[in-house]
């Protein structure tokens, strides 16, 4: 089953409150997005695996420890998980980025896909999939099953807010993959938009409506 970390953080609350706020703007929304993606980033790297190395101090030759194992590839769905990369690629610059372009139908609220682009050693990567919002799942769901339909193995779901809806879908369909939360909100409403939520993510990101 999906292990679910819904984050407490005292930091990661109070950002939240100004990108939930409707009258925070695209600049600061922006940089708190990228600021609360990268405080989320320390937590889901926190399995990472470690292997020692032999260095020399200033003061003597010691053991220390590196980040070992596994490359890392960061998977924004477009358009609003971009807002999410800054931040991730501050704490793995060494990550790769592809890209999975989906929008969500606004009849059928069913993912379209439109763009695919990822690294070629895809199932060789740890994977981090990014998208603030997960509403009723169905495109972290299908980005999920892009990913493993290319060899993917490892991955892992960052939101920013989920409803208990979306939560399920992935952890139904994907039970494998780990989901990290910022806050769990409350239910959809009847255009499935998250409340309370924070708007149309990409809308706020990007300036457009
Ligand atoms: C938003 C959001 C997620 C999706 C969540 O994207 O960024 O990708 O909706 O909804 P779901 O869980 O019900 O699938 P949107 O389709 O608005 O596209 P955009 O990022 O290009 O604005
Ligand atoms: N997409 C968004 O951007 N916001 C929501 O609340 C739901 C889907």
């Amino acid at each position: 089953m999906s292990k679910v970390v819904v984050f407490d953080h005292p930091l990661i609350k109070h950002k939240l409150t100004f990108i939930r706020d409707k009258n925070t703007g695209s600049k600061e929304f922006r940089e708190l997005v990228t600021e609360v993606s990268m405080l989320m980033g320390y937590e889901v790297t926190r399995d990472m695996a470690l292997e020692e190395v032999e260095i020399e101090t200033p003061i003597c030759k010691t053991k220390s420890e590196v980040i070992a194992g596994k490359k890392v590839g960061i998977v924004p769905i477009l358009r609003a998980g971009l807002g999410m990369v800054d931040g991730m690629l501050n704490l793995l610059p060494a990550a790769k980025v592809g890209h999975i372009g989906l929008y969500r139908d606004p009849e059928t609220f069913q993912p379209v896909e439109y763009y695919c682009k990822l690294p070629h050693d895809v199932s060789e990567r740890e994977l981090i999939v990014l998208d603030p919002m997960l509403a009723t799942g169905g495109s972290a769901v299908a980005a999920i099953q892009f990913l493993k339909d290319r060899g993917a193995k490892s991955i892992k779901l960052v939101n920013l807010i989920a409803a208990p809806e979306g939560i399920k879908a992935v952890e139904e369909a994907h039970p494998d993959v780990d989901i990290y939360v910022a806050a769990v909100d409350e239910k959809l409403n009847d255009h499935k938009y998250i409340v309370p939520g924070l708007g149309d993510a990409g809308d706020r990101l990007f300036g457009t409506k």
